[in-house]
């Protein structure tokens, strides 16, 4: 550990605590991994962001007996405090907030060296690379969880074309979190990010949302509420319609560059904001992401376009076109509520349920998973509800349960019975 990462610890063991005290539900299922020792003599690697809630997760299958090793998902988004924090109770952990595109990579064949029986991921870096690079940890790996939408993307692919060798629980897709972290989470943290970074007013201000997903929706309808007029881009015919009965403005890319004070572009793809975008934007846009990777604003275009560029605020980069004209870029493009240095990520609430279902589906993995197929599989039923019902009840909120008569009704068939 560096010395001056080591000072640390004592504030990243703080945030961790107070993120714990935070996730009733993991620190339920917390509480039951550390009597079952459910994990006991296992290796867990993990490729997440490192913050504090990821660190809530990490105890937690520490305390059901794994041993875990970890690297971070983005060169960006590792708290330094919370890295000190986990090497002082003795984490493997490989990362530290700015390291290179060389030491991303480095730190994930060090968690592959730690030998691990199961994969926690963010993106799928962690699992292409032991497909790519490590295919002698294969044999090992009873299966992998896979923690959002561009990585089950990724890994779907590598499924459809025979390349996945072990199982994959998509945890992104289950609805206990994709409803909730992608949508309310990625809201929140987002817009939080872009006021805390620019001390920028959202109310009033044209602000366009690329993707109308579970990412999209959320901010849209965040940044509607908090007065700014929403334009929608997207290229699903379904999902544009949507957009458009929940009240917003959709358009293309070419007619929306003209509109936006703030582009935030969510869509999993890549160069959605291009150069024929950004010579019709307007001086002063400020654009971010909040996608998976940071290819979604054409960095190689912004480049091409400016004779200067120069950071004018921590994670703030501002980009002077020919014609004068200045665009600001928020956190290198990388995902703005996590990457930039006082983005805090998603709410703690959020989270609680997120890596609730991560711990419950590792244990899954840890019992089954030398019985799956090596293909993406959803959250086990049991699981998603198993979460919204302890969540519930941390919210003391009661569940009505239907009648005797309600269940044989549902159930019928026969009109009038
Ligand atoms: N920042 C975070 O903390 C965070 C949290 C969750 C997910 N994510 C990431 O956000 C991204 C979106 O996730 P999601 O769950 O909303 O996915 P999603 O598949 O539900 O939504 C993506 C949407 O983008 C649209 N789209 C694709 N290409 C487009 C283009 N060129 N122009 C306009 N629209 C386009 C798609 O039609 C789709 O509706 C992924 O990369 C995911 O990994 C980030």
């Amino acid at each position: 550990m560096k010395p001056k990462i080591a000072a640390l610890a004592p504030k990243g063991k703080r945030m961790i605590e107070w993120a714990e005290r935070h996730m009733p539900v993991l620190m339920t299922i917390r509480k039951e991994m550390s009597k079952e020792k459910s994990l006991k003599g296992l290796r867990v690697g993990m490729t997440l962001h490192i913050e504090a809630k990821t660190a809530a997760l990490v105890r937690t299958l520490v305390a059901g007996g794994a041993e875990v090793a970890i690297s971070g998902c983005n060169p960006l988004s590792t708290k330094d405090e919370v890295v000190a924090a986990l090497m002082k109770d003795g984490i493997n952990v490989y990362a530290w907030r700015g390291q290179s595109e060389r030491d991303y990579y480095a730190n994930i064949h060090q968690v592959l060296d730690h030998r691990p029986d199961i994969l926690i991921d963010d993106g799928a870096d962690l699992i292409s690379i032991t497909h790519a690079k490590r295919p002698e940890r294969i044999p090992k790996i009873r299966g992998a969880c896979e923690e959002t939408t561009t990585g089950v993307n990724r890994l779907r692919a590598m499924a459809a074309g025979g390349k996945l060798k072990f199982p994959v629980i998509a945890v992104n897709d289950s609805p206990a979190k994709r409803l909730f972290d992608n949508r309310f989470g990625t809201a929140e943290s987002t817009l939080q990010a872009i006021m805390g970074i620019t001390n920028t007013l959202i109310a009033g201000k044209n602000i366009v949302v690329v993707g109308y997903g579970f990412v999209g929706r959320g901010i849209a309808s965040r940044a509607k509420g908090l007065g700014a007029i929403v334009t929608i881009v997207e290229t699903n015919s379904i999902r544009a319609l949507e957009a458009t009965m929940d009240g917003f403005r959709v358009t293309r890319m070419s007619e929306a560059a003209r509109i936006g004070d703030i582009f935030i572009t969510t869509t999993g793809s890549i160069d959605v904001i291009r150069k024929e975008h950004m010579g019709r934007m307007k001086d002063g846009a400020i654009l971010a992401n909040s996608g998976h990777f940071n290819v979604e604003i054409s960095l190689k275009a912004l480049e091409e376009l400016s004779v200067r560029r120069r950071k004018v605020l921590e994670d703030v980069e501002e980009f002077r076109l020919r014609d004068g004209r200045r665009l600001y870029l928020l956190a290198e493009g990388r995902l703005v509520n996590l990457a930039g240095k006082r983005s805090l990520g998603h709410p703690m609430e959020i989270m609680d349920m997120s890596f609730a279902l991560q711990a419950l589906s590792v244990t899954y993995l840890a019992k089954h998973g030398r019985g799956l197929e090596p293909k993406v599989h959803d959250v086990p039923a049991e699981i998603d509800r198993r979460v919204a019902e302890l969540k519930l009840k941390s919210l003391g909120i009661g569940l009505e349960k239907p009648t005797p008569v309600q269940i044989k009704y549902a159930r019928s068939w026969l009109v009038g019975t």
